[in-house]
């Protein structure tokens, strides 16, 4: 109640107003704020005691997660929140999306907030620092995949540079996926962006099958006689059916290891009469949920991969649903934009229900 009330009543509006509104700089004020609170293992500690509550705890691709609620990516595109975010209540992060080089992303305004629907408009383009930046911010935190240095995992997604021509993408891809294999309990493999241009024909079934096996086959080089790293798929809402099919089978036939349903949408359905309905970019938040619930309903009907659903996430009801569609792990973006704490704590007391 008083996380709810704090985060509605005191610390959205404050942040929501500053920057002048700029979603932006909101964004990376909150950020700062939340790498202050992971920095100082004191304040860290009182953080965590507040926000603690039940978690349920899971083990899905051979990872153990203390809960079912993660950090989706892009939110922590740098890592900067690496060691608060299990104080803040999540089972897991993924970071990024990180590109073999570091890059700005698409120009400003990029961000908009379509606070009415409960939704947000996103064009960023990866923006990052780059995966050897990201290898160094983890080396410097101990991390060491499975050592639970951060306390709890870390995913890492994986994106292509702008300036990389498609033809090159497994090449980009694999460059990251060495520099940061090490760090990652597992690695996902982001084709679903729509911001980067051509981005998502890599979920074609012949470019995603030579990305796929190329990166499983590289876990598997890295990890010797250890365990190879799981490598997850991140996929669009926008598929169809028979894609949807298609991409299932190529993933089953290269050894991924999970899937992540869905990232942001091109359909504007909802939202057509919003005045930034016509900004290009992906949407996200609740206009989203019925659409990811279907993909993770088709998906988990279809394969028994383990399926992490994000997509739509404002309530607990939200992500029973997705748990009731065949999800085992949930992860949010907007959601927590909008909710903050209490979406988190909320949600980890309705999967210690679930099941
Ligand atoms: C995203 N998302 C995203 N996904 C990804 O795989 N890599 C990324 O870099 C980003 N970047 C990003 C930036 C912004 C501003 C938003 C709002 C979203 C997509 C995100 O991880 C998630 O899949 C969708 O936003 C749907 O979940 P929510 O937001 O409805 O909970």
């Amino acid at each position: 109640m008083i996380i709810n009330w704090g985060y509605e009543k005191v610390l959205r509006p404050l942040l929501f107003r500053c920057g002048g509104g700029d979603p932006e700089r909101v964004h990376d004020t909150t950020l700062s704020l939340i790498n202050f609170v992971g920095e100082r293992p004191r304040l860290r500690s009182g953080v965590a005691r507040l926000l603690a509550g039940h978690r349920d705890p899971v083990t899905v691709a051979g990872i153990d997660f203390p809960g079912r609620v993660g950090v989706a990516a892009g939110l922590d595109k740098n890592g900067l929140g690496l060691k608060a975010w299990g104080a803040l209540g999540f089972g897991y992060a993924e970071l990024g999306t990180v590109t073999a080089q570091g890059q700005p992303g698409n120009a400003a305004p990029r961000l908009f907030r379509l606070a009415e629907h409960g939704a947000i408009l996103n064009r960023m383009g990866f923006n990052n620092l780059g995966a050897p930046a990201l290898a160094a911010r983890l080396a410097a935190a101990g991390v060491v995949r499975g050592n639970g240095a951060v306390g709890i995992p870390l995913g890492i997604s994986l994106g292509k540079t702008r300036t990389t021509p498609l033809a090159e993408a497994t090449t980009d891809y694999l460059s990251s996926f060495r520099l940061l294999a090490g760090y990652a309990d597992y690695v996902a493999v982001n084709v679903s962006s729509p911001n980067t241009p051509g981005l998502r024909t890599l979920q074609d079934a012949t470019a995603l099958g030579e990305l796929t096996s190329t990166l499983v086959a590289e876990a598997d080089r890295l990890a010797g006689s250890s365990v190879p790293v799981p490598v997850f798929v991140k996929l669009a809402p926008d598929l169809s059916e028979d894609a949807l099919e298609e991409l299932l089978d190529v993933c089953l036939s290269t050894g991924v290891a999970g899937l992540i349903a869905t990232n942001t949408t091109l359909a504007r359905t909802g939202v057509e009469q919003h005045p930034y309905a016509a900004e290009a970019g992906g949407l996200s938040g609740a206009p989203l949920a019925a659409r990811t619930r279907a993909v993770v309903s088709f998906l988990t009907a279809r394969t028994s991969l383990p399926v992490i659903g994000v997509g739509g996430i404002m309530s607990a009801d939200d992500g029973r649903a997705l748990l009731d569609a065949g999800a085992v792990l949930l992860q949010v973006y907007t959601g927590y934009i909008y909710g903050g704490p209490a979406l988190v704590r909320d949600l980890n007391q309705l999967t210690g229900r679930h099941g």
